[in-house]
């Protein structure tokens, strides 16, 4: 028997509305079904309000999955030039911010309009904010327990991403799904996050919360014993709790709990050496030369730190004392206690597992008309708006199949 929809999209974030636009525009009857009561949080607070939508550069390398390449075939089909012509159509104006980073020069929310006005391209039904007590599968299709009514439809399409703030909506529900289906699922934990360190530890570094500087950090792989390990050049901040900034929410995406990070605080130069050869020219104090490098209250912060008095000359200390300096800082190393967590961390890592669905069309191998999208699938983009495209992309892979 016909059913009531051909699709029914659950979640209305960046995945589903994509993919519900798509499925519309090719004549799919589709249903797009949101708990909340305030459209695409997530679009809106992202990017700081600007929404860094996509990266220029975005392909498979800039993603984190236990199969790296499952990413491949929706991100050839459906480009960042591609969601950039969906940009101009609608006449948005952008701008390149940081390694190929596009955001929008107004607002997050010409975003959310322009999906919202491709998905009444594909005459998509609303319904939201909408419960969705309970997916099950029915003969034909799927059904769909709902506190607005309920809801048959041939295919259902899971968008509704990762646990990531909870406060503005993320819930555990594609992992319930999938569990219900028996799909296997990566460990869900928290990405793109600050990372902590014990009171104790962190004391002596909580008085620099506010201090940015560009650093080198990395941890894992280089030693062989984490695959997961990378290195990345950005900002670092201190904060009361730990450390934060663009370099360790990107380090924090490949930090396994219990391995130290290894942060470069002056990746240009070899400290050592430079302290060593200042002391033949340089008459100055220690704490002189290093806040000529470093912000001035870092420098004190780290003499301090480390036991060095700030006011000795360089002249008067032994080499061995300068190298130990050099390397405290080309080479601090710090294991954090833990994260932020799901209340700070803009994405989650893991979630259904790559190996339970289809890279073509992102429908599960043993489901068949059941789809996970975006956010809530095993893969995880470094931060720099390869997320969103990895939505984007997703999404147009199973509208064009759903
Ligand atoms: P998304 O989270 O967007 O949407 C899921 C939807 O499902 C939500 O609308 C939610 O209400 C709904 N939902 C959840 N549970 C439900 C249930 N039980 N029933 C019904 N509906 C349910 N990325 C990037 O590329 N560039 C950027 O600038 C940023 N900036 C950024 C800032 C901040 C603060 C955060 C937290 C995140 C980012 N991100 C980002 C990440 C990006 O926002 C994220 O990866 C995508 O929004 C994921 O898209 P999804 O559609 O998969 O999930």
């Amino acid at each position: 028997m016909a059913k009531q929809f051909d699709v029914a999209v659950i979640g209305a974030g960046a995945a589903g509305m994509m993919c519900a636009a798509e499925a519309g525009k090719r004549g799919r009857r589709v249903v797009l079904i949101d708990h909340g009561a305030k459209l695409a949080e997530k679009i809106r607070i992202s990017g700081g309000g600007r929404c860094n939508f996509t990266n220029i550069n975005a392909g498979p390398a800039n993603f984190l999955s236990e199969n790296p390449h499952f990413c491949k075939s929706a991100l050839s089909r459906y480009t960042p030039r591609d969601f950039l012509a969906l940009v101009k159509k609608h006449r948005i104006a952008f701008h390149e911010k940081h390694r190929g980073q596009l955001f929008c020069d107004d607002s997050a929310e010409r975003i959310i309009d322009m999906l919202k006005a491709e998905c009444a391209a594909g005459d998509v039904n609303w319904r939201m904010p909408t419960r969705v007590a309970s997916v099950e599968r029915i003969d034909g299709g799927f059904y769909l327990a709902t506190d607005t009514g309920d809801i048959e439809a041939e295919s259902v399409v899971i968008a509704t991403g990762g646990l990531s703030i909870p406060k503005i909506g993320a819930t555990d529900f594609g992992y319930r799904v999938a569990s219900q289906f028996e799909l296997r699922m990566v460990e869900p934990r928290p990405a793109l996050v600050p990372l902590t360190f014990d009171a104790d530890s962190w004391a002596p570094f909580a008085p620099l919360s506010g201090i940015s500087l560009e650093v080198d950090v990395e941890t894992g792989a280089l030693k062989g014993r984490n695959p997961d390990g990378a290195r990345f050049r950005e900002d670092l901040l201190f904060t009361h709790r730990g450390l934060s900034g663009p370099a360790i929410l990107q380090i924090s995406s490949f930090w396994r709990p219990g391995a130290p990070i290894t942060i470069d605080l002056l990746p240009e130069m070899d400290v050592a050496q430079a302290l060593i050869e200042g002391k033949q020219t340089v008459k100055k104090q220690l704490g002189n030369v290093l806040a000529g490098w470093l912000p001035a209250r870092l420098a004190e912060g780290l003499l301090q730190a480390h036991g060095f008095d700030g006011e000795l000359r360089l002249a008067d200390m032994q080499d061995a004392a300068l190298r130990k300096l050099g390397t405290a800082i080309n080479r601090w190393v710090l294991t954090p206690n833990g994260s932020e967590g799901y209340r700070k961390a803009e994405v989650t890592r893991g979630g259904v597992d790559t190996r339970e669905l289809s890279q073509q069309t992102m429908m599960a191998n043993k489901v068949s008309g059941l789809y996970f999208i975006g956010e809530a699938v095993d893969v995880t983009g470094w931060l720099g708006g390869y997320n969103f495209q990895w939505a984007w992309a997703s999404g147009v892979a199973a509208g064009q199949a759903a």
